[in-house]
Formats: C-alpha cells, sequence, structure tokens
C-alpha cells in the first residue's frame, strides 16, 4: 500500500501544542485501519521571521509541492502584523497550490451546548464553501502619498468567471451529495459589480444542477440567520471575505473555535491540499496545555478522507463525536471543562 506523505508545520502559539498532541492519536488511527503515513515537519512561522526576515524560505513552495498533502497548526503573533504572517505564509499556499476550496463544516455535536436557545444535537450541520484564491483577498491596491493629509488606499477584488464557476460548482457538486440545499451569500444590492457577476454565474451553473434548491442571501441577511434559522442551512457558498466572517459564526453557534476544522483543498492531483483549525495561535492561552485539540483533530479527518482514506478519517470523527457525547469524558475550558489537551487526547485514544 502507498505511503502518504504529509508536510507538517506546526507554526505559531497553540499551533505546536495541538499539532504536536494530536499526531501520535492520528498515527494510532491511521494504523488501526491499515494505513501508512509519514510527515515531515517544517518549523515555519514567526520565530523563523524574527530569525530570517520571511515566514517561510523562498524556495517553500517547491519543498512542499511533492508532499500528498499538508497539515498547518497556525500562524499569528503577537508581536507581528497579522498582515505579515498572514500573507508571508498562510495566503501564499493556499495561492501558489490553487487551494480555490475553503471547506469549513459546522456541525453541532451530541454533548455540546449551543450558545443559540433549543437547538441540540445534530440541530446545526452544514458546511460552507468559501472561495480561497481571489475575490477580497487578492492583493490588488496600493497607498499613495503616505503620510500625508491626503494619504489614499486602495483594495480591489478580484472576481473571475473561472474562479466564480469553480467554488459555485464544488458547492453545488457537494449540495447533491447532502440535503439539496445551497445558499449563496453575496452583497448585490451594495456591490453591483462582483457581486451581481457571482449572482450571474450561480444562475448558468445551477442550469447543471436541476435537483439543487438555491436560496440567494445577502451577507448582513444571513449573519441575522445564521443565528435565527441555522437549521435550515446546508451548504453555503460564499466569497473569500464573506466566507471567512461567516465561519467564525458558524464555529461560535456550534459550540467552540477549538472543535472548527477546515481543509483548503486543491481538488486534483497537481497540488497538495492543506486542512488547519480553523482557529489561530490563541496568544492568550498559550503555554499552559489548555488548548483544545478536537479542532485538529477534526482537520486530520478531513484531510485523511480528500486521501481517499475513509476508516482513517471516520476512527478520527467518530472518536471526537464519543468523546462529546460522553459527559464524564474530559474537557478543555473552552468547551467549560478543566482539563488540559494532553488528558482530551488520551481519552481519545481509548476511543479510536
Ligand atoms: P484565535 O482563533 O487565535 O483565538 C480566538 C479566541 O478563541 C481566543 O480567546 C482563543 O483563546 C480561543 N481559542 C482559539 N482556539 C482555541 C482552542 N484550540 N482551544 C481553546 N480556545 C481557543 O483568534 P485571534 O485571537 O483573533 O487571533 C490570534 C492570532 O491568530 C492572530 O495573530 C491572528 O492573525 C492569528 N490567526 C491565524 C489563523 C490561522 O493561522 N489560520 C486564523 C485566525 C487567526
Ligand atoms: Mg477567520
Amino acid at each position: 500500500m502507498a505511503t502518504h506523505d504529509i508536510a507538517v508545520i506546526p507554526g505559531d502559539g497553540i499551533g505546536p501544542e495541538v499539532v504536536d498532541a494530536a499526531l501520535p492519536l492520528v498515527e494510532d488511527a491511521a494504523a488501526a485501519s491499515g494505513v501508512t503515513f509519514e510527515t515531515t515537519r517544517f518549523e515555519w512561522g514567526t520565530e523563523y521571521y524574527l530569525d530570517h526576515g520571511e515566514m517561510m524560505p523562498e524556495d517553500a513552495l517547491d519543498r512542499l509541492e511533492g508532499f500528498d498533502a499538508i497539515f498547518l497548526g497556525a500562524v499569528g503573533h503577537p508581536e507581528v502584523p497579522d498582515h505579515v504572517t498572514l500573507h508571508g505564509l498562510l495566503l501564499p499556499i493556499r495561492k501558489g497550490f490553487d487551494q480555490y476550496v475553503c471547506k469549513r463544516p459546522n456541525v453541532l455535536f451530541e454533548g455540546i451546548e449551543s450558545p443559540l436557545r433549543g437547538y441540540g444535537s445534530g440541530d446545526i450541520d452544514f458546511v460552507v464553501y468559501r472561495e480561497n484564491t481571489e475575490g477580497e483577498y487578492a492583493d490588488v491596491g496600493g497607498r499613495e502619498h503616505r503620510g500625508l493629509a491626503h494619504e489614499t488606499a486602495v483594495q480591489s477584488a478580484l472576481f473571475t468567471r473561472r474562479g466564480t464557476e469553480r467554488i459555485v460548482r464544488a458547492a453545488f457538486e457537494a449540495a447533491t451529495e447532502r440535503e439539496g440545499h445551497l445558499t449563496s451569500i453575496t452583497k448585490s444590492n451594495a456591490q453591483a459589480h462582483s457581486m451581481v457577476f457571482w449572482d450571474d454565474v450561480v444562475a448558468d451553473v445551477a442550469r447543471e444542477f436541476p435537483s439543487v434548491d438555491v436560496e440567494r442571501l445577502l451577507v448582513d441577511a444571513a449573519a441575522m440567520d445564521l443565528i435565527r434559522r441555522p437549521h435550515e442551512f446546508d451548504v453555503v457558498v460564499a466569497s473569500n471575505l464573506f466566507g471567512d466572517i461567516l465561519t467564525d459564526i458558524g464555529a461560535q453557534i456550534t459550540g467552540s473555535m477549538g472543535l472548527a476544522p477546515s481543509g483548503n483543498v486543491h481538488p486534483s492531483d497537481e497540488y497538495p491540499s492543506m486542512f488547519e483549525p480553523v482557529h489561530g495561535s490563541a496568544p492568550d492561552i498559550v503555554g499552559r496545555g489548555v488548548a483544545n485539540p478536537l479542532a485538529t483533530v477534526l482537520s486530520w479527518s478531513l484531510l485523511f478522507e480528500d486521501l481517499g482514506e475513509r476508516r482513517t478519517a471516520n476512527a478520527l470523527w467518530d472518536a471526537v463525536v464519543d468523546q462529546l457525547a460522553a459527559s464524564s469524558a474530559p474537557r478543555t475550558p473552552d468547551l467549560g471543562g478543566s482539563e488540559g489537551t494532553e488528558a482530551v487526547v488520551s481519552d481519545l485514544q481509548s476511543r479510536l
């Protein structure tokens, strides 16, 4: 059987804490389902930046390209501006490997209390397909007349037909495998160029998927409805910025940032996809051993699913579901518990 080669970038803050804690569990889950994989660690991130003046070496993408997948912890450091860390590591990998699908499942698991009244196990279960290579995060713009009274900043969003069509099509395909309901989120009333274009593309692609029921929402209404009626969402498709914002709402209404997994997927074999917890480096809890490792474990599950290793993927996902449903199982403080990262992982080990 082929060995999967996985690049691991633990990154900053709690990134290394959750990545290192979860790895032995992931190895056990793979071994138990007959899957072999090897990891290669890359110590890139803010420490590297403070030593070398860049978040990762110039040939980083060349070195990562041959891997079957990439696992990332988190990047971000209180002493370095966030745009430096983001544009120095995360965005170059997402864009350089054309990882155009940012897939973020939002599930309210049994045993987790939603801050929304009246919502219980399984009542919230949707997946966001966020465009991940262009849109509002395109590096197009500039600043002129720095420091003068008439200083000017321009930041343009970039929407291409190819880029929009492929994320919309991926979301429609996901909808056919789920409940057949797709919500497209825009701001077409105010952004009459890019967002009306997005609506046109959705209408075009919808013709290929007659069985999928399409709903359109403006992003402000969507922010409200994800809180008012989250049970009605199935697949959500949105631009880079809107998807980013809405998935933080998704993480909160399903319990915690510490539970939200994600994949940055390039759907063909041409480039590796990258999987990571949605959360950042959490400087407020770093070094205390209390970071929730579950988002990391669930992200590994998405990684194995993407590699076609469904048994390993299910073993990891099910161990998390099982633990959360057990009222006596250890929990980190973000889930109301008082245990640490290691205790949560060793309990998971017993549930594989
Ligand atoms: P954050 O996700 O790091 O933290 C937000 C809140 O959630 C904090 O109170 C934190 O303690 C809590 N939290 C996050 N993950 C947790 C976990 N696994 N267990 C328990 N609690 C958890 O977001 P924040 O504070 O906005 O950003 C901190 C740094 O992370 C910044 O430098 C930011 O740029 C970076 N960041 C990086 C991301 C990435 O690498 N993909 C994503 C988001 C932020
Ligand atoms: Mg975010």
